[in-house]
């Protein structure tokens, strides 16, 4: 079965199952304590330089969270778009673990500006409401579209005004990287951003997020706080070994880099279809599309993906590492044949 429902339904990417195989043997010291740890760590220091700290974690919605409540306190307001996987995709782990109210704020193709956050700041000192504390931002959004460096700059600008910080949802951080022509750092701790959720699972791993951090003063804490938050993996070994394979080689830019390939394929292919239309500039490794809706569960019982608004009928196609010219064709041939 192959499918477009998200880029974790693909299975683990070869080179770092056989990272995996080659860190299962002996024994090795738990909870990080490993050869396989310092050098994942040493990974991370040559992308985004020696000043940082990072941690690993199981999920995104882990790194999210944990990485926030580095952040606040729990009269704090985080400042996100209304579709952010924060507010919408994490159930209330967010509301449970931080205290913190989220402010969702709707968007165009998924991203905040500037005029946007700045208009929810609001009450500053007022003891009656929430203290607005962090800007939070998806690289790519949840619509697969990309903030441009300048665009983040803009947003860490103002965070800094505001006295607040600027976090980072970087679960497909690979695919903006890709989409940018850039490196990891330049538009994230270089361009201002605070603390950084480094996606591993839809990239091709098995397990593991990263919570890193720019801003190494909030760190002071965060080993407690994954402990407490039940994120500490004790044969982390196993997740370390994944992101040294994910990040050598450029096995993270080859893997980011097909999977936006496939979207541009699937846009193009798409668009010649004059019952589909494209909802959202395809950036990253997402298409969103309208389809007819009595043509819906047809196409989805030849290859599944999950329509993203029952209202517009706006539905989501998501590449992965694996995703083939065939699957794309299997799709656009599955629309074609029932909108005809
Ligand atoms: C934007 C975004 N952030 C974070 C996550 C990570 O979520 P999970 O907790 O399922 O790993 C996802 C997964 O769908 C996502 O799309």
């Amino acid at each position: 079965m192959k499918a477009f429902a998200s880029d974790n339904y693909s299975g683990i990417h070869p080179e770092i199952l056989h990272a995996m195989t080659e860190a299962n043997h002996e024994h090795v010291g738990s909870y990080g304590n490993d050869i396989y740890t310092q050098k994942a760590v040493e990974k991370f220091k040559e992308h985004f330089g020696k000043e940082i700290e990072v941690f690993f974690v199981y999920n995104g919605t882990g790194a999210n969270v944990l990485g926030l409540s580095a952040m606040t306190k729990s009269f704090n307001s985080i400042i996100a778009p209304e579709l952010a996987h924060i507010n919408v995709d994490e159930s209330t782990a967010p509301e449970k673990f931080l205290g913190c109210k989220i402010i969702g704020v709707p968007t165009t193709h998924g991203k905040l500006t500037p005029a946007l956050v700045e208009e929810r700041i609001i009450r500053v000192h007022d003891q009656h409401h929430p203290q607005a504390k962090v800007i939070s931002i998806s690289q790519t959004s949840e619509y697969a579209t990309v903030y441009t460096i300048e665009e983040i700059k803009a947003l860490s600008v103002l965070a800094k005004k505001h006295n607040m910080y600027l976090h980072m949802d970087g679960s497909r951080i690979a695919n903006a990287a890709v989409s940018l022509n850039k490196g990891l750092r330049e538009f994230t701790r270089d361009a201002g951003v605070d603390v950084l959720s480094f996606g591993g699972t839809k990239n091709g791993m098995m397990v593991g997020e990263a919570v890193v951090f720019f801003n190494t003063s909030l760190a002071a804490d965060f080993s407690y706080q994954r402990k407490q938050g039940m994120q500490l993996h004790s044969k982390m070994r196993f997740i370390s070994a994944q992101f040294n394979a994910l990040l050598s080689n450029d096995l993270w830019k080859r893997n980011a880099s097909h999977a936006n390939n496939m979207a541009k394929l699937l846009e193009q292919k798409l668009r010649e279809l004059p019952a589909v239309t494209i909802t959202q500039p395809v950036e990253a490794n997402g298409v969103f599309a309208i389809l007819p809706k009595q043509n819906i569960e047809k196409v989805q019982e030849a290859i599944f993906f999950y329509v993203w608004n029952e209202k517009t009928n706006e539905c989501r196609f998501m590449c992965s590492y694996n995703t083939t010219e065939e699957d794309i064709n299997t799709l656009v041939d599955a629309i074609r044949k029932y909108s005809a």
